[in-house]
């Protein structure tokens, strides 16, 4: 691990450097001049100046997204396919900008800022090919004069709201007394949350108002700048950007009678909130909240796929996604070689910016964040837990780096085994049987994603049913993919994204009862 020099990226196309809204095909400002800084989380320096909208400059978007909706909403599926294919191109084409841009204001390391923007163009490519298949059916009537067929429309203008940050909240931890709602982290995939929500909506016919990432909102604004050039028609996507005015413009985006649907990411607690809000207007919604994945390590597995298993699940993105494994179940008869060899794999991380190609691990987002991580290793520390590899910051490289960590002898007392660290520490907690680690597992209030090695099929079958979540990977680390339906259960909230299922959060199904149709006559 080593301080790296800080990086400026220079753009092939520096175009796609926006620091303005997108509203009505246009880049603007704020009307009265406001606006916030974005940070660069490795140097901590100031990397761009974005408008603070108003809410009602967000009003006025909303209200333009409902007028582009009437034409939008009867163009061809067709032709809403040909339009998110080429978005889909322009995304491959500037791969490396938004690449650059990623890491930038994300941190991450370069290679994954472009696994990012493949993963995140794979939505448009997906969704372009789902438009045309918007299926109805034909359903036998139980009135013999009757013919009954559905149809599925665009629900209408989608609210899409990606993160959710708070300022006002030191800690940003949930629980905490000082303000329990907050704990921002959609920031961690500022290409691929925004297409996710996107492309489903825009194969349906919707027009949408998006959130941007307040931490991270370069990437969103280079993506918009390329729905023009996709010839998207003015109106349909519109993305609004604020700090400080974040929660009154999530509050308009929920209660506006003129959005039919919002879809949220981000913690239980907001989406407990937008909820309450969205109910005044019963709109439709999905939410993609937190999680606190289990990982299970079976005395059956194979110990090297596991490890390397556990490293893609955990140190993805420095621990900062939502589908990160974050208590690590590992069997007695294998915990000690596991945790050897988990251990000696992660000393091996590189660690400063994302910039330089031999760096694995970027920082992370801000200092909240490491407040967060060093919360929860003191807390297992002092409860009896011993660090097998890392477990401090790394100042010298800047105040958001952090050591990747492994720790061993957790317990269920430990902060870690109820709250989602969102940050690269790998709690390692000893079981002895299947029955014991699935309650363990199940006790979470959360249940997005769960992983687990095993070699015995019987055993998988048997595990992967009883895990309460919404997500499974038996193994693999990695289940993350274009195809496969991303959502969870319990308090990780409902509804899913992408697959074959992702568009239908965005339509309605129209039933029309054709009568007096009867029997062929004479
Ligand atoms: C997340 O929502 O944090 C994970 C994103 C993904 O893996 O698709």
């Amino acid at each position: 691990m080593r301080l790296s020099s800080h990086v400026v990226p220079k753009l092939k196309d520096p175009s796609l450097f926006r620091e303005a809204a997108f509203i009505n095909g246009q880049f603007v400002q704020a009307k009265d001049g406001k606006t916030f800084d974005v940070h660069d989380p490795a140097s901590t320096d100031r990397i761009a100046t974005i408008p603070e909208l108003s809410v009602s400059e967000v009003q006025d978007a909303i209200n333009i997204a409902r007028d582009a909706l009437k034409s939008f909403r009867r163009t061809l599926p067709r032709e809403r396919a040909r339009m998110l294919r080429k978005w889909y191109d322009l995304i491959m084409e500037n791969q490396e900008d938004l690449a650059a841009l990623i890491t930038w204001e994300n941190g991450k390391p370069l290679a994954d800022a472009r696994g990012e923007v493949a993963y995140a163009a794979a939505f448009f490519e997906w969704f372009s090919e789902e438009a045309p298949r918007m299926y109805g059916d034909n359903i036998p009537a139980s009135v013999r004069e009757n013919r009954v067929v559905t149809v599925k429309q665009p629900i209408g203008v989608c609210g899409l709201i990606t993160p959710y940050a708070c300022t006002r909240c030191p800690s940003s931890i949930p629980g905490s007394p000082t303000h329990t709602i907050c704990f921002s982290k959609r920031w961690n995939f500022p290409a691929a949350m925004i297409t996710r929500k996107i492309g489903p909506a825009l194969a349906a016919g919707c027009t949408i108002v998006a959130k941007a990432p307040e931490e991270t909102p370069l990437t969103s604004l280079a993506i918009a700048e390329l729905a023009n050039r996709a010839g998207i028609p003015k109106g349909v996507v519109n993305v609004v950007t604020a700090l400080k005015n974040t929660p009154e413009i999530g509050k308009e985006l929920c209660t506006n009678p003129i959005i039919k649907k919002v879809s949220f990411t981000g913690s239980t607690g907001v989406g407990k909130l937008l909820m309450q809000q969205c109910s005044s207007t019963l709109k439709k919604l999905s939410l993609e909240l937190g999680g606190n994945a289990p990982f299970i390590v079976f005395d059956d597995a194979d110990l090297d796929k596991a490890v390397s298993g556990a490293i893609t699940s955990k140190f993805r993105s420095s621990g900062q996604t939502c589908v990160c494994a974050n208590r690590i179940y590992v069997q007695d008869a294998v915990y000690n070689e596991f945790s050897k060899r988990l251990a000696e794999k992660v000393k091996g991380f590189r660690v400063g910016s994302g910039y330089h190609l031999e760096n694995t691990h970027g920082p992370l987002i801000h200092e909240r964040a490491v407040g967060k991580v060093q919360d929860h290793v003191e807390d297992a520390l002092k409860k009896g837990g011993t660090v097998l590899a890392g477990g401090k910051g790394l100042d010298h490289l800047g105040p958001n780096f952090y050591e990747p960590t492994v720790i061993a002898n957790m317990t269920s007392d430990m902060r870690i085994h109820r709250e989602e660290t969102f940050g690269p520490i790998a709690a390692l907690f000893r079981f002895n049987s299947e029955n014991e680690v699935v309650d363990l597992a199940n006790e979470a209030e959360v249940g997005l994603a769960g992983y687990f090695f095993s070699s015995d099929i019987a055993r998988i079958w048997r595990v992967a049913e009883a895990l309460e979540v919404g997500m499974v990977g038996a193994n693999t680390g990695l289940i993350s993919d274009v195809a496969s339906p991303f959502g969870g259960v319990k308090e990780s909230g409902f509804g899913r994204e992408g697959s074959k299922y992702g568009i239908d959060e965005y339509t309605v199904i129209k039933s029309i009862t054709f009568g007096g149709v009867g029997e062929l006559q004479g």
